[in-house]
C-alpha cells in the first residue's frame, strides 16, 4: 500500500504504519514521479520506516541515480520503477529506428526490452512497472524479465545510444 504522490504523508503514512502493525499490510511506501518532490521524498526515506518507494526512472530520465537510488540501497528500501518508457517520450525518440543488434548481448530483441532491462539492471531496483493497453506489448514487456541483464559497461553504451537520439 502506497501514499500516492506524497499526498498527505503525516496522516496517510501514520494510517499505513498502524495497519502494518496490525498485520493487515505487508509492505508500505510512498511514491512520486515529480522532480519537485524529490527533496521531500529523500527526507521521508531518511526518517520513516518505508518498505519501498515508487519513482520515475528511465534511460533518459536518470536524476534518481544521484541520491534517491543510493539512499534506497543504504536504507534497504525497495524501489518500484514508474514510467520506464517516459510514457510516450522514449517511443517518440526511437520512432522508425531498429533496436541495435548488440542488444542481443543482453537478450533484448525490442526497444521495450532495451528500456526495461536498463532500469531493471540498476542494483537498487526491485521491480519495474511498464503500463500498456495492448496484450502484444505486454508479451513484449514480459520478455525483459528473461535472459541476461546489461552490465555497467553495457549500460553506459545504452545511455550513449539514447543520448544521441533526437529529443522527444
Ligand atoms: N505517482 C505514481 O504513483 C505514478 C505516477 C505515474 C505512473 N505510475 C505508474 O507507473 C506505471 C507506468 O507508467 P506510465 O503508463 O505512466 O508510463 P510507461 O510505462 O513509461 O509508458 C506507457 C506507454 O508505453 C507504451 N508501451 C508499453 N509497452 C510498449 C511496448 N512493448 N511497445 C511499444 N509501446 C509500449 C504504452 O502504449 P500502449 O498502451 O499502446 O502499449 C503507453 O503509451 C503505471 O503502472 C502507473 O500506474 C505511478
Amino acid at each position: 500500500m502506497q501514499v500516492h504522490n506524497l499526498g498527505d504523508v503525516p496522516t496517510q503514512l501514520s494510517i499505513l504504519k498502524e495497519l502494518k502493525e496490525q498485520g493487515r499490510l505487508r509492505y508500505i511506501g510512498v511514491t512520486t514521479t515529480n522532480q519537485r518532490q524529490y527533496a521531500e521524498l529523500e527526507q521521508i526515506m531518511r526518517n520513516e520506516p518505508l518498505d519501498f518507494i515508487g519513482i520515475d526512472y528511465a534511460i533518459d530520465n536518470r536524476d534518481v541515480e544521484t541520491t534517491i537510488l543510493p539512499l534506497a540501497r543504504e536504507r534497504n528500501i525497495g524501489v518500484l520503477v514508474y514510467a520506464p518508457f517516459g510514457r510516450t517520450r522514449l517511443w517518440n525518440r526511437v520512432s522508425g529506428r531498429e533496436v541495435p543488434a548488440w542488444a542481443a548481448e543482453f537478450d533484448a530483441t525490442s526497444w521495450a526490452q532495451f528500456f526495461l532491462k536498463f532500469v531493471a539492471a540498476h542494483p537498487a531496483v526491485t521491480a519495474v512497472t511498464p503500463a500498456t493497453s495492448r496484450a502484444r506489448n505486454m508479451i513484449d514487456n514480459l520478455g525483459a524479465a528473461m535472459g541476461r541483464l546489461p552490465d555497467e559497461a553495457m549500460r553506459r553504451r545504452m545511455i550513449q545510444t539514447v543520448d544521441a537520439l533526437p529529443a522527444a
